[in-house]
Formats: structure tokens, sequence, C-alpha cells
């Protein structure tokens, strides 16, 4: 069996991989924290990467939770939403990070699919605004699964779309609850950036226009 015609497939979460979306979560939720007088700061931030967007809040208002009504707090995820809505109007193609596009090209090349599993709801349009839905064989967000990363489904569900087994699959992710989840889901994972938050990963890069099909197809195979 060649390496070009083994069965493989990469996964990759889409904020902070392909996107650098990261930016606009965080300045929703200063923007959210700020009105309701909740300590918040860029570093306290750093633990909201890849958590979905209740537990994000609940991660925000820490041990300020009890000043606030399951009601409002819905209305906080409401407020914090209409921010980053407004936010991704402004993406467009050159947004796409360093090396995404590129990979993503190579990818198809070299008939390997790709799929992009993200646990937020706002994933499409975000897709749709940077124009690769026509290099990705599969898309699942977070309004289809019924728990977040670090549990596995929403990549075991990317994984059963493009056909490939989980072992065959490869996860690119920032964050460390992603990293957890390609973990439980029996597949290997290439962490981007800092060791401290993805070092639990099978490869650790800087970003993405550091991976090759080379190295997942090295990753896939090991
Ligand atoms: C993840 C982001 O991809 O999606 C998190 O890393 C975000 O920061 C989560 O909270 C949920 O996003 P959304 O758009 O559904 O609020
Ligand atoms: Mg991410």
């Amino acid at each position: 069996m060649t390496l070009a015609s083994s069965v493989m497939g990469v996964i990759f979460d889409l904020d902070g991989v392909l996107v650098d979306t990261a930016e606009f979560h965080y300045l929703a939720w200063q923007q959210l924290a700020d009105r309701i007088r909740v300590p918040f700061d860029r570093q306290r931030n750093e633990a909201l990467r890849g958590v979905d967007r209740v537990n994000s809040l609940r991660l925000l208002l820490g041990a300020h939770a009890d000043r606030f009504t399951d009601a409002e707090k819905d209305a906080f995820c409401a407020e914090k939403n209409a921010v980053y809505v407004k936010l991704i109007e402004t993406i467009s193609p050159k947004d796409l990070l360093p090396g995404a596009g590129a990979l993503l090209a190579a990818l198809r090349e070299t008939a390997i699919p790709a799929a992009v599993a993200s646990s937020s709801k706002n994933a499409r349009p975000v897709l749709e605004r940077l124009g690769i839905m026509n290099l990705l064989q599969a898309v699942v967000d977070g309004s289809e699964v019924a728990v977040a990363k670090p549990a596995p489904d929403l990549f075991l569900l990317a994984a059963a779309r493009l056909g490939v087994p989980p072992a065959r699959c490869v996860v690119v992710e920032d964050a460390e609850a992603g990293v957890e989840a390609a973990g439980r889901g029996g597949m290997r994972c290439i962490g981007i950036g800092d060791a401290a938050r993805v070092g639990a990963a099978d490869r650790v890069v800087p970003s993405v226009a550091d991976i090759t099909v080379r190295l997942l197809q090295d990753c896939a195979l090991s």
C-alpha cells in the first residue's frame, strides 16, 4: 500500500487554526465582561480557547456566577454572540491564516479528504466568508452535537461524514480541549502553537504553515 493510496482524512478545528477568530471571540467576551463588571483580560481568555459558548460564560463569570440568574446568563450568551456575529461580517478570504489555503489545496491534489469540526455554531458562515467550502468534504459545527469538546463527538461525526475510520484521521487543533477530544476519539493530533496548551498532541508545530501533506501522512500512519 502506497502512502497516497492509504485511506486517511484530516479534520481541522476552525477558530485559531484556519482563521484568527479567537481574537473576535475575545473582543466580544471582553465587551460583555466590562459591561457587567466582571474582571477579564487576555490572559483569562486563554482558558476559553476551544470551549463552547455556555461553558465559556461559566469560566468568564467564575466566582461571580452567583450574582446572575439563569435568564441573565442566557441573555449574556446572546449578547456576546451578537457582537461576535457583527465582527465576523468583516471576514474575507484574506483572513485565512498563512499556509491554510495552500494546505487545503494540497490535500485536494492528493485526494485526501478534509473536514472542519468546530465547537462554534457560527462555523458555517465563517467558512463561507473564507471561501473554502469547496475544499472541504465535510463540516460539523457546535449545533450538531450534544456535548462539546473535550468530548470526541464533533470529531467522530466528522470522521463518519468523511467515511474514514477514526484511527486514520489526523486532527489539527490549537486548544487543549480539542487535543483531548481527538485523543478520546482515537485520532492522531497535530497541535498548533504553545506546547503549554497543546503539548499532549502527537506532534506540535508553531502554525498551520508548518504542516505539510507528508507530515499529515506520517502522523496518520504512525
Ligand atoms: C470555538 C472557539 O471554536 O467555538 C471558542 O474556540 C468559542 O472560543 C466556541 O466559544 C463556540 O463558538 P460560538 O460561535 O458557538 O459561540
Ligand atoms: Mg480552536
